[in-house]
């Protein structure tokens, strides 16, 4: 067997990323390893038995404000200009999330203006030490707000309430002052013409990068012979969970077609008061296939399954330390990615840290 420079574990957009680079700067030999029957990670996208376009893993939108991912990722795919929107169904009504002047004025049949919204959420607003994310929202919007909006999605969501979580979970999403109803402020927004997985599909179209699909690292990791690992799994599952199991958060999505152009008027709709379900999916708005039927998404958060989101609590941040410790006693080995860092990463924040990786590589001369 030739010996590779680098083995990859995981052909989501980290890994991906890392081989393209290192085969076409460094020519380096690679050889991609992923334990499902696909490439792309969970930005796998494909046609579903009724020719609808649906995200496998979750409605992946594409946004940044880092040009260099933008044009790095711009090599392989040309991009559809969409801007997404979330609605959520709260007291009977649709409102536009996250909140905003509109979602207010809609909620409690009000006219406000810029200054009246702040003067209103000034009056609800409770100052307080920020020790946690239901702290982070009562602190903005007050506890009515939270109540109604976020308390029960956290606590679907991630199966503990928003007082257990690290205030940086909920900080991500903003409250807006003005009547822009779209999700992400980034500069860059987006979908890949053709599909995510047809972008990683061409990342991968090189004579150097060998992909072994359907085969966990654990199968080969005696085998194949390499110099560098590339691990972008659980960096828990590496060490055969020596220190303990990281926490991760799962998701069962319920896919269902129905005949019918469009079942709701945006891609994304939020219950966070109703239903098992966080949220339902159509991603019919984002794609823009224009198709007779419709496919629909249910989400339900559950503990087991498919690792999908670490556990953002400071307990497993702690526990994450000790396996970050002996990583970096590793020689050779390097773990990057959502799964690798157990961080949230989004797709662009995934691709820059392995921009970031390649560039550390190269300079050591690997
Ligand atoms: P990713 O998880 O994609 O890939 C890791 C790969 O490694 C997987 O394919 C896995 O099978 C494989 N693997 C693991 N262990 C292995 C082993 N032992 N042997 C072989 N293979 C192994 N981002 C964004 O920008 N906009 C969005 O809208 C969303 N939406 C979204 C929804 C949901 C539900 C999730 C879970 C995530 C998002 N994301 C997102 C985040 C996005 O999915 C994330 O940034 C990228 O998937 C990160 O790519 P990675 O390659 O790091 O991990």
């Amino acid at each position: 067997l030739a010996m590779f420079d680098f083995l990859i574990v995981g052909a989501g957009l980290s890994g991906c990323t890392l081989a393209e680079r290192l085969a076409n700067e460094l020519q380096a030999r690679v050889l991609v390893v992923e334990k499902r029957s696909h490439v792309g990670g969970n930005a796998y996208d494909a046609y579903d038995d009724n020719g609808v376009l649906v995200h496998k893993y979750g409605a992946h939108l594409f946004h940044t404000n880092d040009w260099e991912v933008y044009g790095y990722l711009s090599q392989f795919t040309e991009w559809r200009f969409y801007m997404h929107r979330v609605l959520t169904w709260v007291d009977g009504q649709l409102l536009p999330f996250p909140i905003s002047l509109e979602t207010l004025n809609q909620l409690y049949g009000l006219s406000l203006t810029t200054e009246e919204m702040e003067a209103f959420l000034a009056r609800r607003r409770e100052s307080r030490e920020i020790n946690n994310s239901e702290d982070m929202i009562i602190s903005q919007v007050g506890r009515e707000l939270y109540e109604k909006f976020f308390a029960n999605y956290t606590l679907k969501q991630w199966g503990m309430p928003a007082s257990e979580l690290e205030p940086e979970v909920c900080a991500r999403v903003p409250v807006r002052f003005n009547r822009d109803l779209h999700y992400f402020a980034d500069r860059y927004q987006g979908m890949p013409k053709q599909g995510y997985t047809r972008m990683i599909e061409r990342m991968l179209a090189h004579p150097n990068i060998k992909v072994l699909l359907n085969t966990d690292f654990e199968e080969i990791r005696h085998l194949i012979p390499y110099k560098s690992l590339i691990y972008t799994g659980p960096i828990d599952e590496y060490f055969h969970h020596k220190h303990g199991p990281l926490p991760y958060r799962s998701l069962r999505f319920e896919f269902e077609t129905l005949d019918q152009e469009f079942f709701q008027p945006v891609c994304v709709v939020n219950y966070p008061n109703h239903f098992d379900y966080t949220r339902i999916l159509e991603m019919k708005h984002a794609t823009g296939q224009q198709c007779r039927a419709t496919t629909i998404v249910r989400e339900y958060p559950q503990a087991q399954g498919e690792p999908f989101y670490p556990v953002p609590a400071r307990r497993n941040s702690e526990l994450y330390r000790k396996y970050a410790a002996e990583a970096e006693g590793l020689t050779d080995v390097y773990f990057v990615g959502r799964l690798g860092q157990y961080r949230y990463l989004n797709m662009d924040q995934a691709v820059r840290a392995a921009l970031d990786l390649f560039q550390r590589i190269r300079a050591q001369g690997r």
